[in-house]
């Protein structure tokens, strides 16, 4: 394992108090449990004096000490400036503000490119508003086969009048991870913007958002061991140049002017305790930064051990079936379904057991389509930070039982 150090998952766990309810949770994608400290972090918030931000007495003090404090921890999380760090409700509403705000500088005939492997939170906005601006949609396609996007399928589409290209790092059903440095290459080649969807990959691994090439990179500590909310990382030169619709008398500095209403300061303290959590998942010296590094790829190593075992299990039951094949670079999550069985039948009876497995397409809507599951889905398995071999255990369990 990286740096030699070792991933202690039962020490993790004993931070997770909703794990003593007992369900093995598989559900992390679609957001994964939180950690004692994050959950301590935003009680302790709401039990203190807060007041909007300023400087005149303590509570303002307070209120601005945590925003810039949470702007410094996801600038650590994702190598990003703390001054492009943008704070909103969700990647979903993150998304649709800027591409309104993109779209002030659109003119009929422009283009933006999209992918069939995205969410749809990285589809709809931009093919919603480029439809208001008379703006061409491209729609590049993914290998359903293998579950890749190549960069070939993206590159093929641009144009000198592409503005933005819109693509995920992570696919949320099939793991996959497109070369969004060389996608991105390609784009800003074309003179086009390159907006990520990172939030199926921050849980995972560590994300330095120039490598990869990011002009954009949106992600939500909910899926991150964090609080329920949405942020946007950009360059703090290039956010200048973008003027979204505000108040008057809000303020206009970057980033404020993008963070519609007062922040909930509550989360925000919460996602800087779930940074410095995933900093700490093993032990170490160094700045936030360095410890993140190390637990990330400590995190890695084991996430992909427990994946190991549960495709490896997956694989010796007849009549499972997962989708995509993605090579070694992939997150940990499993796309399945179980002959005979419908997969909103396989949630249900897995959830009977105390395996919570659901089954949809996860708002990754035209990528079920396109890999023939329509708008139902498959049941997806994803492995988070407090995965341990005995809930694979009783996943595979579970499926060997419904398989017969
Ligand atoms: C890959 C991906 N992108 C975007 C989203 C939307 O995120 P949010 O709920 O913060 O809008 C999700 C949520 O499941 C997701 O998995």
């Amino acid at each position: 394992m990286a740096y030699g150090v070792a991933y202690d998952v039962t020490a993790v766990r004993a931070h997770f108090p909703a794990l003593a309810e007992g369900a093995a949770h598989f559900d992390g994608p679609g957001g994964s449990q939180t950690p004692d400290v994050v959950a301590e972090a935003v009680a302790g918030t709401l039990r203190s004096a807060v007041a909007n931000r300023g400087v005149m007495t303590a509570a303002e003090r307070r209120a601005d000490a945590i925003v810039t404090g949470a702007r410094r921890a996801m600038a650590d999380l994702l190598a990003a400036t703390p001054q492009g760090v943008v704070f909103g409700r969700s990647m979903t509403q993150l998304t649709y503000d800027m591409a309104r705000a993109l779209a002030k500088e659109w003119s009929p005939g422009d283009e933006v490119v999209v992918t069939t492997l995205d969410h749809d939170a990285n589809i709809r906005p931009w093919e919603q508003v480029a439809r208001a601006h008379g703006v061409t949609v491209r729609r590049a396609d993914f290998d359903p086969e293998s579950g890749e996007l190549s960069v070939a399928a993206v590159a093929d589409l641009l144009t000198e009048r592409t503005k933005v290209v819109a693509v995920t790092a992570a696919s949320n059903l099939l793991g996959t991870r497109p070369d969004v440095a060389a996608i991105a290459e390609r784009a800003h080649e074309a003179g086009a913007l390159v907006y990520v969807d990172g939030v199926h990959l921050t849980p995972h691994g560590l994300i330095d958002t120039g490598a990869l090439g990011a002009d954009f990179y949106a992600c939500s500590p909910y899926k991150f061991l964090g609080p329920h909310l949405g942020v946007l990382a950009a360059d703090p030169a290039l956010l200048e140049r973008i003027h979204p619709d505000k108040l008057l008398p809000a303020s206009d500095a970057v980033p404020e002017r993008f963070e519609l209403g007062t922040l909930p300061y509550e989360l925000l303290a919460g996602t800087t305790a779930a940074v410095d959590f995933l900093a700490d998942l093993v032990p170490g010296e160094g700045d936030r930064r360095t410890r993140l590094a190390r637990s990330m790829a400590a995190l890695e190593g084991h996430e992909r051990a427990m994946l190991d075992r549960l495709e490896a299990g997956l694989a010796e039951i007849g009549g499972v079936r997962t989708y995509g094949a993605p090579g070694r670079s992939r997150t940990p999550t499993t796309l399945f379904t179980v002959g005979g069985v419908t997969p909103a039948d396989t949630y249900r009876l897995l959830g009977e057991r105390g395996v919570n497995a659901p089954a949809s397409s996860f708002y990754a809507l035209e990528c079920s389509r396109r890999l023939g599951l329509g708008d139902a889905g498959a049941v997806r398995a994803g492995i988070a930070p407090y995965t341990d071999e005995q809930d694979v255990d009783r996943l595979l369990k579970g499926v060997r039982e419904l398989a017969g």
